[in-house]
């Protein structure tokens, strides 16, 4: 199979520690990131910024999400906060997406799109992901959130476990290991769980666009995908559903994707930065 030569070291520049492990690993055949995937300080310091502001739109939402209200108005508060912090909302115009957050509830997987009609209900499982883009730097967060503070205890343990599987991919991110070690992390304790992983959509690389390179896929094998480097920022964003893993797109909006099966779907994201010793969160 051909891998690209994605890492190379400029003529007359001495390699740095980085640099060779990095050129070892790609001449046996592993995909490697490209040089700019490696943020510089100044990236890492906006990113951070950007992250803040993501929090604290999350937060917001937090207090502000009940039931009676609809998916619409809560879209309007989250562009009003973002624009009122001096951030842009990522997804309004983001490939002719028309709000800015998604909204998805229940057995919407993911891109919910808010509306006037669509009012929230007690014990519903919800995920409002938001991604903010402050001096040019985004960051791409998503929480559930349950509709009156209860539902059923079968959806609760969903919401959980899911949760759990973002936890356990974060931990198997380590630097020099790769981006299956995290899908293969999140697959083994969802199947566990009886419950079935999305395959459609996955964590991306952030922070200078929307979405970057490497694709972190939420399923997978150890020691397959691109190597994990001190610098990358990435997200991880599990999509977990109760039942069966198929989806479906939605033919009429372009954007909603549903389980097959009509079963819920609970999905958790954070941004990550690889440390030297591992991830640190910036959507905390
Ligand atoms: N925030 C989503 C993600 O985690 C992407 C949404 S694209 C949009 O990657 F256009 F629907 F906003
Ligand atoms: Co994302
Ligand atoms: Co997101």
């Amino acid at each position: 199979m051909f891998i690209k030569k994605n890492w190379s070291v400029p003529k007359g520049v001495a390699p740095t520690e980085m640099d060779k492990i990095i050129l070892r690993y790609q001449k046996e055949g592993y995909l490697v990131p490209k040089r700019k995937l490696i943020k510089t300080p100044e990236q890492i310091e906006g990113i951070r910024k950007s992250g803040e502001l993501n929090t604290a739109l999350l937060d917001m939402v937090t207090t502000e999400i009940k039931e009676g209200m609809t998916t619409g108005e809560l879209d309007r508060i989250i562009h009003q906060f973002t624009l009122d912090h001096g951030g842009i909302p990522a997804p309004l115009n983001y490939e002719g997406y028309p709000k800015s957050s998604c909204i998805s509830i229940d057995n919407v997987v993911c891109h919910g799109i808010p509306d006037d009609n669509t009012f929230f209900k007690p014990g519903q499982i919800v995920n409002v992901d938001c991604t903010t883009i402050l001096n040019g730097y985004f960051a791409d967060a998503s929480r559930m959130y349950i509709i009156g503070g209860e539902t059923t205890p079968e959806k609760q343990r969903l919401v959980d476990v899911t949760l759990e599987c973002l936890q356990i991919g974060m931990q198997e991110a380590k630097p020099y290991r790769f981006v299956g070690d995290i899908g293969y992390a999140i697959q083994c304790h969802a199947q566990q769980n009886g419950y079935s992983v999305v395959r459609e959509l996955c964590g991306h690389g952030v922070g200078v666009q929307f979405h970057e390179e490497p694709e972190v896929t939420h399923y997978g094998r150890p020691k397959t995908g691109m190597l994990l480097v001190p610098g990358m920022v990435f997200t991880i964003e599990p999509m977990i559903n109760m039942g069966k893993k198929e989806v479906h797109f939605s033919r009429e909006d372009g954007w909603t994707v549903t389980t097959r099966d009509g079963l819920p779907s609970a999905q958790w994201e954070h941004t990550f930065l690889m440390t030297e010793t591992g991830l640190e969160i910036l959507t905390h």
